[in-house]
């Protein structure tokens, strides 16, 4: 068996899975949402504080099954630098008295490996990659190969959301509750511009956005002037526009990458009018559209744990010495590769 753990933001999470079956033997997540909600974001002091209380509990909850581990998988990159220490930390300290391998996880790998929870991988692929730190679109195509085709030139669609909802005070983090109260809203009262619709790069872009929903909450005179109403006309057109920016640039890269399978993963990947976007862009272009399980689309263990059956079976092993990576923001997207 393997024992994972993920703290690479606000969840803290192991999983132990067993490395012949790939079924997961034991699976824990506790969100720190809650916590982060007051202040609109998460706080990464607060973030690593709260991972160094719940990891340990967890830890002991999985105690049954450290004399049949094989190895320690743990998130070492990209994410927050204090919060990953402290799974960081953790793992180190049980590979070392358990004498076991250890293994360093990249967060965006785990994210593509969610897709093949309980399940044979399948290579090659195209994937969208959509969280709260990452915009992409990959190549995967092989356990060793991954390539990025295009990411985000600011910020992530995921942050977008969260700040659409902090600019409207609906709490956090804002994902799903955008996308609930867009279901109740008019998605054309509000003429946002999709963002870079002219133009023939294939990139993502959202801070233009961003803006512009800032510009129309202040028109409709500020915040606390929003009638419900607003807002959710509000979500449901700045998700109408960052449907229409996902679909636009997948296409442009629909029509030189041939591979038939397609995949949405990262937190983003909850979203239903996302992922029926893409349902039918990729009817259009004869691709197959790959989703993960609801549960494992957020930040979670098991995808940590997936990705370790992989990595173990390569004997791609880390030194204990050698795990320590804390990656800031403008290095995550070339980390990956
Ligand atoms: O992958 P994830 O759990 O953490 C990172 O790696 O960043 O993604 C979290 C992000 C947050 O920004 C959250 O608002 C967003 O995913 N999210 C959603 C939905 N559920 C979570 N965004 C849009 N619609 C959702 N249903
Ligand atoms: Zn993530």
């Amino acid at each position: 068996m393997i024992l994972s753990i993920e703290s690479s933001c606000d969840d803290s999470s192991v999983a132990v899975t067993q490395i012949a079956t790939k079924k997961i033997l034991f699976y824990r997540k506790i969100s720190q949402e809650s916590e982060h909600a007051k202040y609109g974001g998460v706080v990464p002091e607060l973030a690593s504080r709260l991972h160094a209380v719940t990891l340990p509990k967890i830890l002991e909850e999985a105690k049954e099954y450290f004399d049949s581990l094989k190895a320690i998988a743990v998130t070492n990159e990209p994410g927050l630098g204090v919060t990953l220490m402290e799974g960081v930390a953790m793992a180190k300290s049980l590979a070392s008295m358990l004498e076991l391998k250890l293994i360093a996880v990249n967060h965006l790998k785990a994210h593509i490996y969610s897709l093949f929870i309980e399940k044979e991988s399948f290579f090659p692929f195209l994937a969208l990659l959509v969280s709260g730190g990452h915009t992409m679109i990959l190549r995967v195509e092989s356990y060793e190969k991954i390539a990025i085709l295009t990411t985000t030139m600011d910020d992530s669609i995921g942050e977008s959301y969260d700040k659409c909802a902090k600019m409207m005070e609906l709490g956090y983090p804002g994902g799903p509750i955008i996308e609930a109260l867009a279901i109740e809203g008019d998605r054309d009262r509000f003429d946002f511009p999709i963002p870079l619709i002219n133009s023939p790069l294939i990139a993502f872009s959202l801070s233009g956005l961003k803006n512009a929903v800032r510009l129309q909450i202040e028109a409709l005179g500020g915040t606390s002037n929003l009638t419900i109403q607003d807002k959710k006309d509000i979500a449901a057109s700045f998700q109408k526009t960052i449907i229409a920016h996902l679909i636009h640039k997948s296409k442009k890269i629909f029509e030189h990458e041939h591979i038939k399978d397609f995949a949405i993963v990262g937190g983003v990947a909850a979203n239903k009018s996302i992922s029926n976007a893409f349902e039918i862009l990729c009817k259009k272009h004869k691709k197959i559209l790959h989703k993960v399980a609801l549960q494992y689309c957020s930040d979670n263990a098991a995808m940590v744990g997936r990705y370790a059956l992989d990595a173990y079976a390569k004997k791609d092993f880390c030194e204990i010495s050698d795990i320590e990576s804390i990656v800031s923001k403008k290095d995550k997207n070339r980390k990956l590769l």
